[in-house]
C-alpha cells in the first residue's frame, strides 16, 4: 500500500521506493545495506558530497544562535549579507546584486517577475513577453511551469502565466523571427545555457552568442537559469563563464548549499538597459517588490555554511572538478559521465564506467552517445521504457523521446 507521503514525479499509487539512510562523499546507502554511486548528485545539487560534518556543525551552530529570520525591511543579518557579497564576487555580471529565495523554482519565478517589473520601471509596461525554449526545465512553480518546454510537466495545469512562449530549443531563426514580430513587447529570454532535466543538451555552436545579440538588439533581458549548471558543475563558477556569453540575470539554487540548506536566488547585473533601473527600482520600491515577491524573503535560513564555508567548499569543489575533468574541459578526449566532485570521485568514475559497461552488455539495452559538458553529461540508451533493470544496475532513470534522442539518461544509480 502507498504511504502517506506523496512523492514528486511518481505515480501516487507507487509503494516500492528505495529507502536511503546514509550518505558519504559520492556514495549513498539504503536500508538493505546496498551502496550506490550517486551519479546525479541527488537531484543535481550535492556538489561537495554527502556526510559533511563540517557543514552540519556550522548549521547546528547557527541554528542555536538564530535559526531564521525575515529579511523584509527593516531586517537583515550578517550571514545573508556575507553570502550576497560572495555571490556577487563570482557572478558572471559586473556590479550585480542578489535576491534570495528558498528554491530554484522560486528563483525562476522571481527572475520572470523582476524582468517585467524592471521594464515597467523603465517606462515600458508593454514589455511582458517571456520567451523560453522547448526541452527547457524551469522548476515547478507557476512561472517555471508556464516557461518550461517539457510537455508532460505542463499538462493539467493550464491556464498558465500569460505571455510566456516557447521556441524550438536551438533554432536561432525561430527565436529571431518571434523577437522581430514582438520586438518592443519582449521582457526576457529565459534559457538554461546547457539544458539538463529535459535530457542533457549543450547549446549548439554559437547559439548563446546569437541569443545575446538578439536580446541586445531588442532590448530584452537574457536570463540564464543556472540552477543546475552553477557552482562548478561545468568546471567554472557558472555556465556563463564556461561559454563566455554574459547574461543579465542568473538564477541559482542547489549546489549553492549542496542541498544542506534550502536556498536559491537570482543575481542581476547592470549591463543592459533597463537593468540599471531595475537596481534602482529595488531600492526605491521595496514595498512593491515585497508585495510581488511575498514568499521569497521570508524565513531565510542563511547560516555560516552559506557564507564562509560556502565559498571554501565550492572552491574545493571547483578545484576537484578541474582535476577530474581536465581532459574534457580542455576540449580533448571524450566526456566523462556525470558525478559529483568529491575526493572519491575519480575512483567512483571507474565504477560508474564499469556499471555502464554492464548496462551495455545486458540486452535489450545498449548505450548510445554521451553528450554534455564537465559534470553534466547524459548517456543515450537504445530503449523506450521508462525504467530499465539490467545486470549491475538497480535503476536507470530514462526520459522519453526528446527531439529524436530516444531515452536520454540524465542520471543513473548503480548497485
Ligand atoms: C534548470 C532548473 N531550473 C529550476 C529548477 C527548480 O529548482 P528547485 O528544484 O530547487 O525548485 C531546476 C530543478 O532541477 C532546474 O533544473
Amino acid at each position: 500500500m502507498a504511504s502517506a507521503f506523496l512523492h514528486p514525479f511518481a505515480k501516487p499509487t507507487k509503494s516500492d521506493f528505495i529507502t536511503l539512510v546514509r550518505g558519504q562523499g559520492a556514495v549513498v546507502y539504503d536500508d538493505r545495506g546496498n551502496e550506490y554511486v550517486d551519479g546525479m548528485a541527488s537531484l543535481w545539487y550535492c556538489a561537495v558530497g554527502h556526510g559533511r560534518s563540517d557543514i552540519a556543525d556550522a548549521i547546528g551552530r547557527q541554528a542555536r544562535t538564530l535559526a531564521a529570520y525575515s529579511t523584509f525591511d527593516p531586517f537583515t543579518n550578517a550571514p545573508a549579507e556575507q553570502l550576497a557579497e560572495v555571490l556577487v564576487d563570482i557572478a558572471p555580471m559586473a556590479d550585480s546584486r542578489v535576491f534570495f529565495t528558498s528554491s530554484g523554482s522560486e528563483a525562476v519565478d522571481t527572475a520572470m517577475k523582476l524582468s517585467r517589473l524592471a521594464h515597467i520601471q523603465a517606462g515600458h509596461p508593454e514589455r511582458t513577453l517571456i520567451i523560453s525554449r522547448q526541452r527547457g526545465y524551469h522548476g515547478t512553480a507557476y512561472g517555471g511551469t508556464s516557461a518550461q518546454g517539457i510537455a508532460p510537466n505542463r499538462e493539467g495545469y493550464a491556464p498558465y502565466v500569460g505571455d510566456v512562449v516557447q521556441v524550438p530549443a536551438d533554432d536561432v531563426e525561430a527565436l529571431a523571427s518571434l523577437m522581430s514580430e514582438r520586438a518592443s513587447t519582449i521582457a526576457a529570454v529565459l534559457v538554461e545555457p546547457i539544458q539538463g532535466a529535459g535530457g542533457v543538451f549543450p547549446p549548439s555552436e554559437g547559439y548563446l552568442e546569437s541569443v545575446r545579440r538578439l536580446c541586445d538588439q531588442h532590448g530584452a533581458h537574457l536570463i540564464y537559469d543556472e540552477v543546475i549548471s552553477g557552482f562548478g558543475r561545468l568546471g567554472h563558477w557558472f555556465a556563463a563563464h564556461r561559454y563566455g556569453v554574459r547574461p543579465d540575470m542568473v538564477t541559482f539554487a542547489k549546489a549553492v548549499t549542496s542541498g544542506y540548506q534550502p536556498l536559491g536566488g537570482e543575481s542581476e547585473g547592470d549591463h543592459l538597459t533597463p537593468i540599471p533601473q531595475l537596481v534602482g527600482a529595488i531600492g526605491r520600491h521595496v514595498q512593491k517588490i515585497g508585495d510581488h515577491l511575498e514568499r521569497n524573503g521570508k524565513s531565510q535560513f542563511v547560516d555560516e555554511f552559506e557564507s564562509a564555508a560556502c565559498r571554501r567548499t565550492i572552491e574545493d569543489s571547483i578545484d576537484q572538478l578541474h582535476d577530474s575533468w581536465s581532459e574534457s574541459l580542455d576540449g580533448g578526449g571524450s566526456e566523462r559521465l556525470a558525478y559529483q566532485a568529491t575526493q572519491s570521485s575519480v575512483v567512483r568514475r571507474v565504477e560508474v564506467e564499469n556499471g555502464l559497461g554492464a548496462v551495455a552488455t545486458a540486452p535489450p539495452v545498449s548505450l548510445g552517445a554521451r553528450q554534455g559538458v564537465g559534470g553534466l553529461v547524459g548517456v543515450g540508451l537504445d530503449v523506450t521504457t521508462e525504467v530499465v533493470a539490467a545486470q549491475g544496475v538497480r535503476d536507470v532513470f530514462v526520459t522519453r523521446e526528446n527531439d529524436g534522442v530516444s531515452g536520454a539518461v540524465h542520471g543513473i544509480v548503480l548497485a
